[in-house]
C-alpha cells in the first residue's frame, strides 16, 4: 500500500487517473471519505465498485481492511476472537485476542470495506449496525473497542443479487449514505476493456472491441435473459478471441474463433428467463450472429458453419 496522504482535490485527481470515467462517483466517495460517513455502494457486478475502493485505499494513505462478504462471515470472524490455545495458558487476556478486520479497522481508524454485504449472516449485519450507531463494540471478556478517528465502513452490494438483498434493512440504510453505480457508457466500457486486455487489444483492434462491448451490453436488455454479463465478459471475450486466433493462426473475426470465444466468455455469465424455452448458449449464439458473425451474404446461416470465411 502506498502511503501518500493527499488533500481531497489531489485524491480526486489521483482516482480519476486510475479509473475510466466515474467523475461523479469519485467526487462522491471522496466527499463521503472526508466527512467520515458510512457508505453503501449499490450496483451490478463489474461496475467498478471494488476498483474505486481499492484505488481510494491506495491513494489516501489511511489503513484499509478488506472483507469478502459471504455466509461464513460470522461475528467472530469479522470482529476477531481469542486464540483458544493461548487462552488455556494465560486466560482471557487482551493480548491473546486476535483482531479480525472490524476490530483492526476500529482500533487503527481505517477504512473497512465489505464486499457483497447482502450475503453475510443477519447476526453479523447486526454487529455492523451497532458499530455504525455507537462507534464502539463490546466484546465479551475483552471489553469495549472504540472506533478511532478515521474509522469508516464502506459496504458494497449488487441490488439484483438473489441472495439476501432484502435483509439489508432500513437500519443499515439509515446509518449510511448510498452511492449508486450503474453500468458505464458504451465508450467507457470500450476504454475499460482496452485497459484490461492490455497488449492483446492491439491485435484485436478497437473497432472489434466496440462490437464486443455492444454484444455484451445486449445481454443486459435481451428479452430472454434475466441477467446479462458485466464488462468482465467483454474483457474475457476480447482476450479469448485474440488467443484463439493466435493458436489457430486465423483472423480473430474468423467465425469459428469469434463464436467459440463468445460462447466461452458469455454462456456461463447470463441467466435465461424461466419458460423462455431457450438455453443460454442459444441466446448467445443469436447475439454472436448479430454482432460478430461475418456480414450477410457470407452464408453463415447454419449454426454448424464455423469454417474460415472466404
Ligand atoms: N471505471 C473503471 N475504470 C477502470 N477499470 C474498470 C472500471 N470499471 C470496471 N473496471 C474493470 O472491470 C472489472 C470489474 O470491476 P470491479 O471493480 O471488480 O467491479 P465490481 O466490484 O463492481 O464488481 C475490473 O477488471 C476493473 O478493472
Ligand atoms: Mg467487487
Amino acid at each position: 500500500m502506498k502511503s501518500v496522504a493527499v488533500n481531497d482535490e489531489g485524491l480526486v485527481a489521483g482516482l480519476r487517473s486510475e479509473m475510466v470515467g466515474r467523475t461523479r462517483e469519485i467526487e462522491a466517495i471522496v466527499a463521503m471519505r472526508a466527512t467520515g460517513r458510512h457508505v453503501l455502494i449499490e450496483g451490478p457486478p463489474g461496475t467498478g465498485k471494488s476498483t474505486l475502493l481499492r484505488a481510494l485505499a491506495e491513494l489516501d494513505g489511511r489503513g484499509f481492511e478488506f472483507v469478502e462478504g459471504n455466509a461464513e462471515l460470522t461475528p467472530a470472524r469479522l470482529i476477531g476472537s481469542f486464540d483458544p490455545a493461548a487462552v488455556l495458558e494465560s486466560g482471557y487476556s487482551p493480548d491473546v485476542f486476535i483482531d479480525g478486520p472490524l476490530a483492526a479497522a476500529m482500533r487503527d481508524g481505517s477504512l473497512l470495506y465489505i464486499e457483497e454485504i447482502n450475503r453475510i449472516p443477519e447476526e453479523t449485519i447486526n454487529v455492523l449496525i451497532t458499530v455504525m450507531s455507537e462507534g464502539e463494540l463490546h466484546v465479551p471478556r475483552l471489553g469495549a473497542i472504540e472506533a478511532a478517528e478515521g474509522f469508516q465502513m464502506v459496504a458494497a452490494m449488487n441490488p439484483f443479487d438473489a441472495v439476501g438483498t432484502a435483509r439489508i434493512s432500513s437500519a443499515v440504510y439509515d446509518r449510511c449514505c448510498r452511492l449508486e453505480m450503474g453500468y458505464q457508457s458504451t465508450e467507457e466500457e470500450t476504454l475499460i476493456v482496452g485497459r484490461s486486455a492490455g497488449s492483446q487489444i492491439a491485435t484485436v483492434g478497437t473497432g472489434v472491441v466496440g462490437r464486443v462491448v455492444e454484444l455484451v451490453r445486449a445481454t443486459r436488455t435481451h428479452a430472454d435473459l434475466r441477467s446479462g454479463s458485466s464488462v468482465r465478459g467483454a474483457i474475457d471475450l476480447t482476450l479469448l478471441m485474440a488467443e484463439l486466433a493466435r493458436l489457430r493462426r486465423l483472423p480473430h473475426l474468423d467465425p469459428g474463433v469469434s463464436r467459440d470465444a463468445t460462447q466461452l466468455a458469455l454462456s456461463g455469465r447470463v441467466r435465461v428467463r424461466e419458460g423462455c424455452g431457450r438455453s443460454a448458449a442459444e441466446v448467445i449464439e443469436e447475439l454472436w450472429r448479430r454482432w460478430l458473425a461475418p456480414a450477410e451474404g457470407d452464408d453463415q446461416d447454419s449454426p454448424e458453419a464455423s469454417d474460415p470465411k472466404a
